[in-house]
């Protein structure tokens, strides 16, 4: 194990983690949000709102349940001590956002058979695979495309996809919205560290930098085309909540100045895709990988 690799102990140890997350922001929460705040009646009630409530949640179980994982292999490949211990904080994290979307999706009394089925018809191929290509990956020991893959693409997702979550379930869900801000901050550490991790370990080795290019080149693909097969598939459920709750719906902007209401859902993805785009392209750049495949539609 390499003790003079220059990561160092320190912002991402896990002593600083302990004080920062669960004596920190988790501090008296139950399932990452306040204790107090259970799933509304609105809700609980059959119609086309709890339809995608339960959609987000199911895609939301998948992916941090693919998190736990990669993490948990990535641990098992890292080989400095400071990489290790911040990965064994990090499969923690995915653990308890795995389950505090489940255990959302139980107050609703959907069966974990039942979400996980909902999960997989409803979400696009493309990003199954890219879930599935990213576990293979850590499977077949590519430390550095393991983590991109997941530290960097899918997490860097985070920053434009949590917020919009956040401010569509505002006026629904406040406990929901407590659960995936918790969530977001923790992204934010793990992006953190992906970038810097990444951005010290290619500029050394060359040979690892080819590898990792052309599996983020493979990345951004799949990636791009989600996003279409979502607005092919999934965009009337989402249009036909905000038509059961026109009053609600009012209050929320996706796009800044522009109630949710007067929104297309093709508008709303394609805004997001295009800041997700540009985010990752940001996040390359300064790792030092050339983001040409995501910067092309963004
Ligand atoms: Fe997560
Ligand atoms: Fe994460």
């Amino acid at each position: 194990m390499n003790h003079t690799d220059d990561f160092r102990f320190g912002h991402f140890s896990i002593d600083r983690w302990m004080r920062t997350v669960p004596g920190g922001y988790l501090a008296d929460t139950r399932f990452g949000r306040a204790p107090a705040r259970d799933v509304p009646d609105l809700l609980l009630k059959d119609g086309a709102l709890r339809d995608v409530y339960m959609l987000d949640l199911a895609l939301f179980v998948a992916a941090e349940r693919t998190g736990v994982k990669v993490a948990a292999g990535m641990a098992r490949l890292a080989d400095d001590e400071a990489t290790v211990t911040f990965l064994a904080s990090q499969v923690l994290d995915e653990a308890r956002h795995f389950e505090a979307f489940a255990a959302r999706a139980a107050e609703l009394g959907v069966p974990p058979e039942v979400r996980d089925r909902l999960g997989l018809d409803f979400m696009p191929g493309a990003y199954r695979t890219f879930l599935d290509t990213v576990l293979a990956t850590v499977d077949d020991g590519d430390f550095e495309a393991g983590l991109i893959g997941l530290n960097v693409i899918l997490e860097g997702m985070a920053f434009p996809l949590y917020e919009y979550e956040m401010r569509y379930w505002a006026p629904f869900d406040p406990g929901l919205v407590e659960v995936v801000e918790g969530a977001f901050r923790d992204e934010c550490r793990h992006v953190g560290f992906g970038e810097k991790r990444l951005a010290h370990r290619l500029a050394r080795d060359p040979g690892a930098r080819r590898r990792v290019q052309k599996k983020v080149d493979e990345y951004a693909r799949l990636m791009r085309a989600a996003f279409d097969e979502f607005l092919a598939t999934s965009v009337a459920m989402y249009d036909a909540a905000v038509r059961e709750h026109p009053d609600l719906c009012a209050q929320v902007e996706i796009i800044p100045g522009r109630s949710l209401l007067h929104t297309s859902t093709e508008d709303q993805v394609r805004w997001l895709e295009a800041r997700i785009l540009q985010g990752h392209a940001r996040r390359l750049a300064r790792i030092g990988l050339d983001a040409g495949r995501f910067e092309a539609a963004a």
